[in-house]
């Protein structure tokens, strides 16, 4: 059951720790991609026009039932950024109004923030959320304290990208839905990862990758929207779905599914995505990777003498985990040195200008892969 290794197409000299950054995608799952891609060049009219209207919405709709809400409140985007902008660029925002976000978000994010900020005159607020977190009671207070008369937007991850940490969303989203304030989760590390699901959350707008934890083909992600909320957003690409011929049941997907021709494989493999990971048992998967992931935090913060960054508890972190470097790291030569010397794809970045590195595990590693990273670092780190 666990022998996973064979079904995905990572390069075997290579000890894949960082499917955090881009995801993986299985053999099966990317051969589906690869015939839909065939289908596409031989016979473009027929396709585009006759199959692909069906099979669209029918990967929508599996999507949908997977993240437990409506089918007609769900629309693929190629990743979360570009979800993100268009949700953005369709705020109203004036002049101090303020956006509470934390310091632990992706920088892309942040960045598409600042931007709309520096035209509009609102206020990107990042609340700076110290480490080691440690109970979600607090958390929640502490980010909580962040609001002011004027915040307007909440933006928050559910599970960031430079601390790996799970976020206490559905909290935060009840509350800010008692406070009239708009919540926005960036989601793009949850569906596969954690058990999700969005009606419970309650978010205004989540955004989420198929492509990372869920495996899908690089190219898909999706916006939520609660219905409340659709009729802000117009399109981010004004196509054919803008005063439409044909008006489908609901204009948020007329509005932002078909953005001109382009090549829709992998939404339309998502489906086989979800079904692959069904059929191999996800949920032991995701307890062996979560097992793997805490003894690498133990593991190297054993080398380092460093504390932890969260409680060891599953309600942290999931199938990676961030863990301190000493201060004297420099993280760009020790990613080098752990690719070129011992074979380790593995994140190490700057946080709040401190080294950290993240690591990933996903249903193609093993035991003997973490063996090897702690090795190195036995021999590089000390
Ligand atoms: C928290 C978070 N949000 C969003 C993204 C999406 O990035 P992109 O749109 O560049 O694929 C990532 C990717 O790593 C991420 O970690």
């Amino acid at each position: 059951m666990f022998d996973l290794k064979n079904e995905f197409l990572i390069d075997e000299d290579v000890i894949f720790l960082n499917h955090g950054s881009f995801g993986a995608c299985p053999r099966k799952v990317f051969k589906t991609y690869q015939d839909f891609q065939l289908k596409l060049e031989r016979q473009p009219v027929e396709f585009l026009s006759r199959q692909v209207p069906d099979l669209l919405a029918e990967a929508r709709q599996e999507l949908a039932r997977y993240l437990n809400v409506e089918a007609s409140d769900v629309v693929y985007f190629p990743n979360p950024t570009t979800a993100i902008n268009m949700v953005v660029r369709n705020l109203d925002l004036q002049p101090g109004d303020e956006i509470l976000s934390t310091n632990h978000e992706y920088g892309a994010m942040d960045r598409t923030w600042r931007f709309m900020c520096r035209k509009s005159g609102a206020k990107y607020i990042q609340k700076p959320i110290p480490l080691p977190v440690t109970n979600h009671a607090d958390f929640i207070e502490e980010f909580w304290s962040g609001i002011t008369s004027r915040t307007k937007v909440i933006f928050i991850s559910h599970i960031t990208s430079p601390t790996a940490l799970i976020f206490p969303v559905k909290e935060i989203c009840q509350r800010a839905r008692q406070s009239g304030i708009l919540s926005i989760v960036d989601g793009a590390h949850s569906p596969g990862h954690i058990p999700l699901d969005l009606g419970s959350i309650g978010a205004d707008i989540y955004t989420g990758a198929c492509h990372k934890w869920l495996c899908a083909p690089k190219g898909a992600a999706f916006l939520h929207a609660h219905p409340d909320t659709q009729p802000i957003l117009d399109p981010l690409v004004v196509s054919w779905g803008y005063e439409s011929e044909k008006p489908g049941t609901s204009q948020f997907i007329d509005y932002h599914e078909w953005q001109g021709t382009r090549d829709l494989a992998a939404f339309l493999s998502v489906p086989s995505a979800i079904r692959f990971q069904y059929e191999h048992r996800w949920d032991l998967v995701q307890q062996r990777c979560h097992d793997l992931a805490r003894q690498a935090r133990d593991g190297i913060n054993s080398i380092t003498g460093l504390e932890a960054i969260s409680p060891d508890t599953p309600e942290w972190f999931g199938q990676m985990a961030t863990v301190r470097l000493p201060i004297s790291t420099d993280a760009d030569i020790l990613k080098e040195r752990l690719y070129s010397e011992y074979h380790l794809e593995v994140l190490t970045h700057y946080w709040q200008d401190k080294p950290f590195m993240r690591i990933s595990f996903q249903a193609y590693n093993q035991q003997s892969d973490l063996e090897v990273l702690l090795r190195a670092l036995n021999v590089v780190l000390t």
